[in-house]
């Protein structure tokens, strides 16, 4: 049997998987069985923002394992709270609760949002979330999601949730005098949800709301987070300061590693045994956590994203121009990206293998938009090779593309 088959004899299907089985990753790369090599433009959902087998994350990661593995909470985790420390000092004053994945940062703020609601004099209900917005696919988060086909099927939470337009800010004022929500939950880009930026006027205009309301205003970073979208954490392109920022995905380094800051006033609403996980954060997690860290602050990673992020989005918004309307949009921020064509379902299916083919890796969400989530570490010539690929995959696309 091969692995294709023995996949589908003992893994749930879960996932539409790619037929391929990767053997390595090197920089950029993923390489596979037959060692073709591929440049990786998705980073595994956006977690591996600086590619893949980093010489100063494997040499992190092997010194932690050579300390410890695993000491579970009982004991003082040196990483871990060098970490939050850390975190704290780039986001806002408060403390961190880790654990160990996106879906867990989500389920976490919505019990700090429950015990905050207990305390408050007037009564508080439920949390407010945008149209199309991804939290998770726990119990606990998956009614966050509101997303066609993840979460009708499965139980309601026990608290409401109620479902917003991510640029309608009347709307917003008016869900929160008529239904007096607790919180607000948004991606500064909805990621899985079309790669929708939020307008720095939302955001901003919708924080103000919240403080008028008496609403807490939280912001998911998980997958805008860590450089992806050109600034530490993506609420830092505006002036909004959060009372909430979930976290995952790129700080892991590629471990699992997830979690939450809030703000001093909420940050000692969990006391001992109202929260917790065996291994939230995994030392080899926090020490990888602090070593994405240092790439990014100290050894010049986020100007590094930022300069390859401009290059990317100047020879795609170039093709664009060129094209003859078959490229009708390319929006997000930094290396979050969605390519939108004038295609049908079944064209961008195509063209995804066949870029795969050609050795592209690319992802596709909400069926049409050819989702982007490359490395911070992609370099010119990996862009151009890139945007080549793709300018002569679209010719197919009905008209032909003009150049
Ligand atoms: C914005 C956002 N929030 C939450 C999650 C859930 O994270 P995880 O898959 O680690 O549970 C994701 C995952 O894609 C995400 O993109």
């Amino acid at each position: 049997m091969n692995w294709i088959d023995l996949d589908q004899e003992y893994l749930m299907n879960t996932y539409h998987r790619l037929p391929i089985t990767i053997e390595k990753g090197e920089g950029n790369y993923l390489i596979d069985e037959a060692q073709n090599s591929y440049l990786d433009l998705f980073t595994g959902l956006a977690v591996n923002i600086l590619g893949h087998s980093h010489p100063y994350l494997l040499k992190k990661l092997e010194e932690q394992a050579h300390q410890f593995l695993h000491i579970s909470n009982v004991f003082l985790n040196k990483p871990a709270i060098t970490l939050a420390q850390r975190l704290i000092e780039q986001s806002i004053e408060g403390k961190v609760f880790f654990a160990n994945s996106g879906a867990e940062a989500a389920e976490a703020s919505v019990k700090l949002i429950h015990k905050w609601k207990k305390q408050q004099s007037e009564i508080k209900n439920g949390i407010v979330v945008l149209e199309n917005s991804f939290h998770g696919r726990t119990l606990g988060s998956i009614q966050l999601t509101r997303q066609a086909g993840i979460y009708q099927d499965f139980p309601a939470a026990d608290y409401p949730v109620f479902e917003t337009n991510a640029h309608d800010l009347e709307a917003l004022e008016k869900m929160f005098q008529e239904k007096k929500p607790a919180a607000l939950l948004m991606e500064p880009v909805l990621g899985s949800g079309g790669i929708m930026p939020l307008s720095k006027a939302f955001l901003e205009g919708a924080e103000k709301l919240c403080r008028h309301y008496n609403v807490l205003f939280c912001i998911d970073e998980i997958q805008t987070g860590m450089g992806r979208t050109g600034a530490l954490f993506a609420y830092q392109h505006t002036a909004v300061k959060p009372d909430i920022i979930l976290f995952a995905k790129g700080i892991g380094g590629g471990l699992p590693l997830g979690g939450l800051i809030a703000k001093t006033g909420l940050d000692t609403l969990f006391e001992p045994g109202d929260h917790g996980t065996t291994f939230g954060p995994s030392p080899l997690s926090a020490a990888l956590g602090n070593a994405v860290l240092d790439v990014l602050l100290d050894q010049h990673g986020l100007e590094y994203g930022r300069e390859n992020a401009d290059y990317l989005w100047s020879q795609l918004e170039d093709l664009k121009n060129r094209s003859a309307g078959k490229v009708t949009e390319i929006r997000g921020k930094g290396m979050m990206l969605g390519i939108l064509l004038k295609a049908d379902e079944k064209e961008v299916k195509s063209m995804q293998q066949k870029l795969l083919r050609r050795g592209f890796m690319v992802n596709v969400t909400q069926g049409t938009i050819i989702r982007l989530l490359p490395p911070l570490t992609l370099k010119k010539l990996e862009a151009d090779s890139f945007v080549q690929a793709l300018e002569e995959e679209m010719s197919v696309l009905t008209g032909g593309v003009e150049i």
